[in-house]
């Protein structure tokens, strides 16, 4: 397994461009299976999770290429199985088993993996598909899903959490070949979702409320082929702030959409790190002290949940108190006991994580558990002084496309060790 080799204490400076946005490229890879025609997707990045998707969609009959940042699948015949290994392995594969079961009526599915960070259950989805009118039944580790026509209803799919990103749009892409209109209550308002719904806009679909809590979907018979770019990944965005700040570098961010981040940005700007627009781009600027901030995560347009690893590793670099809430996903702080390797000193009480922040840094070996902690541990040490090897990087290369280069550009002394 590779590592990150990291020595830290450099501040970022110069230039990075965000790639296109891993969780609204998988849910639109997933759309593909509603056609027949050839769907073209543009600014794909190249990740182990994008690729492994094409492989699933491969393993179910379609036919997918990747090329210079594009994707193209063409899911002329399908079939309704989903590979068990491959399905489990990854959580956005989930996302298929709404298509599936609106272009063949019969679909069984492995229930779905992901990261470590807490129960993540899958009842919302399928609440959404019985209201649609599938028969469900859950046996071996599979769902199998079967109806004698898809038909629109009005359906709540909020939960304990609050809307769901991945339910929303598994529910929606059905629903988009359903009959009659579906309405969706409590439906996720995250870009990753609205840009599931622009593309299946472009493909054919009849959607309304797109970026509101409430999405109407009015089915039609067929949806077409088409060529769609996704938009950049706002994660991917507010990592490279993170970690600039962490720095006290400064850095131009090509490529991101701020709007997108907004609760971010305000967080940032509390903590007294310059962010600023110029030339299309984000400047971000940390010359003072970095001020201790308190953070909750929640649905969009909250503080997002995945970068609540990165700013905490943030807040470690902040002199004083951090309160930071997870209110999405209970276990969410699998890079606390890593980050305290590093140094930091963080408690946790409940949904919260204490972060006294300030004490030095020094790098160390640690562990990445999954993707965003991970995030957190890289931006950890290139703030620590002295080395750091974060172990297990797999897990940051399903989420982030070339991040070692994208950060040597920036001065970062960092280097892949290969299998250790
Ligand atoms: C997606 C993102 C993930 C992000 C998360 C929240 C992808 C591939 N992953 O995950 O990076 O952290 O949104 O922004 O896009 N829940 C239920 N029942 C369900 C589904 C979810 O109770 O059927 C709960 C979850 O346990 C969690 C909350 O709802 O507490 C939100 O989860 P959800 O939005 O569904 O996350 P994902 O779509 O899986």
């Amino acid at each position: 397994m590779d590592s990150f080799l990291i020595k830290g204490g450099v501040p970022l400076h110069g230039e990075v461009t965000i790639s296109g946005s891993k969780n609204a490229v998988l849910p639109l890879m997933a759309a593909t299976l509603l056609t027949a025609d050839t769907c073209v997707i543009r600014n794909v990045p190249d990740l182990s999770d994008v690729r492994f998707m094409g492989k699933i969609l491969e393993s179910l009959g379609a036919e997918v290429k990747f090329a210079d940042g594009t994707v193209t699948i063409r899911a002329a015949k399908v079939k309704g199985f989903g590979d068990y290994e491959m399905i489990r392995k990854m959580r956005g594969s989930i996302c298929i088993l709404g298509p599936l079961l609106a272009r063949l009526r019969e679909a069984s599915v492995s229930l779905p993996g992901g990261c470590v960070i807490g129960t993540r259950p899958i009842d919302l989805h399928l609440k959404g598909l019985k209201a649609l009118g599938a028969k469900l039944d859950i046996a071996n580790g599979y769902i199998n899903a079967k109806t004698k026509r898809l038909v629109g209803t009005m359906l709540f799919l909020g939960g304990r959490a609050g809307p769901t990103v991945l339910g929303t749009a598994n529910i929606m892409m059905a629903a988009t070949l359903a009959e009659g209109v579906t309405v969706i209550e409590s439906a996720a308002c995250e870009p990753e979702v609205c840009d599931v719904a622009n593309f299946l806009v472009s493909m054919g679909a009849k959607i309304t409320g797109i970026g509101s809590p409430t999405l109407t979907i009015t089915g039609v018979d067929r949806l077409h082929g088409t060529d769609y770019e996704v938009i950049p990944d706002r994660i991917e965005a507010c990592t490279f702030l993170c970690a600039a700040a962490a720095t006290k570098g400064e850095v131009l961010v090509h490529g991101a959409r701020p709007e997108h981040f907004a609760a971010v940005l305000d967080k940032l700007r509390e903590a007294g790190v310059k962010v600023e627009p110029k030339a299309g781009a984000l400047l971000v600027k940390s010359t003072a002290r970095i001020k201790p901030t308190d953070v909750t995560t929640l649905p969009y347009a909250g503080f997002p949940t995945d970068v609540q690893a990165q700013f905490m590793a943030l807040m470690c670099r902040a002199p004083g108190i951090s309160v930071i809430t997870e209110r999405i996903f209970e276990s969410r702080f699998m890079h606390v006991a890593e980050l305290a390797r590093l140094g930091a000193e963080i408690s946790i009480e409940g949904p919260s994580a204490i972060v006294k922040g300030g004490r030095p840094l020094s790098g160390a070996p640690v562990m990445a558990s999954d993707l965003r902690a991970s995030a957190a541990l890289v931006i950890a040490g290139l703030a620590a002084t002295g080395t750091t090897q974060v172990h297990r990087i797999y897990h940051l290369d399903r989420g982030y496309e070339r991040m070692e280069e994208k950060l040597r550009k920036l001065g970062a002394r960092i280097e892949r060790v290969e299998g250790e």
